[in-house]
């Protein structure tokens, strides 16, 4: 069945990234463009998602991580701020037929203390419920995420646990790392897409993409169709990832 969709997708034979992270970004720009106010470009943003979760879970991607809203959003103004929360209210109650009828799990990142706690509890709760459903593909969602706080979390959990004598400095290893952070159940990304041409990381997975492929494109988030993820797909798979090997080796 996926084969006959990468088909379809002019994809066949390309390699397709397990973990794809994207930075949904030019929202704002969107909008300004056309004279209107920014949260008109979040709106139209939101829209976007359901596109990219189904072409993802259709050639079988198995994890999609979305950049939502970062740690340093909070800081935007009061209005835009409220907008987003509250287009993320619609947006969980809205996606849930389509994460149970595509047996996606929704899994959260980052520190939600600063969400409003209602639609913080729909949001958990929904993650619970598709959680306890057979999955083939994990979608989480970057809420109040911050790459710099999630280290730094990790690095206090850690030395507690050193102080507290259950753990050994030399035992301290990238595993003991990766258990504390966020994404401590699933994988590195194998490929950051970043949309609205800014050529930055915005503190996004800054552990987890060591040995990711960027991509970077000049779509504005709300422009970005299945066809433009298509064109990173073809791009991922021609990358030769080589994780400080040599090509000779890489190939032998
Ligand atoms: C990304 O779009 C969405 C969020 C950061 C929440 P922006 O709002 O950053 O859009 P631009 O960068 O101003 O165009
Ligand atoms: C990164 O975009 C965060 C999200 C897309 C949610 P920003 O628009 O906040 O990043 P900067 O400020 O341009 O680096
Ligand atoms: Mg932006």
């Amino acid at each position: 069945m996926t084969k006959e969709r990468l088909e379809k997708y002019g994809l066949n034979g390309y390699k397709i990234p397990s973990h794809v992270a994207v930075i949904m970004d030019g929202n704002g720009r969107w909008a300004k463009k056309r004279f209107w106010n920014r949260l008109k470009g979040h709106a139209e943003g939101e829209k976007r998602v359901d596109e990219i979760v189904r072409f993802s879970r259709e050639i079988g991607v198995r994890y999609l991580t979305l950049y939502a809203f970062s740690s340093e959003n909070w800081s935007r103004p009061r209005d835009e701020v409220d907008g987003l929360m509250s287009l993320l209210a619609q947006s969980v109650k809205k996606r849930r037929d389509l994460l149970l009828d595509n047996n996606i799990r929704l899994n959260f990142i980052g520190d939600l203390g600063n969400v409003p706690e209602k639609i913080r509890e729909a949001a958990l709760a929904l993650s619970e419920e598709t959680s306890s459903q057979s999955y083939e593909m994990t979608l989480t969602v970057a809420l109040g995420y911050g790459s710099r706080d999630e280290i730094l979390k990790a690095v206090k959990e850690i030395a507690l646990q050193v102080k507290k004598g259950y753990l050994e400095v030399e035992d301290i290893d990238s595993q003991v790392m990766k258990k504390h952070l966020y994404t401590h159940d699933i994988p590195d990304p194998d490929l950051l897409l970043r949309t609205s041409g800014e050529i930055r990381i915005s503190n996004y997975l800054l552990w987890q993409i060591a040995y990711s492929e960027l991509y970077f494109t000049d779509v504005l988030w709300p422009d970005f169709k299945k066809e433009n993820f298509v064109d990173a797909i073809k791009e991922y798979s021609n990358r030769e990832r080589r994780f400080g090997k040599t090509t000779e080796q890489i190939r032998s």
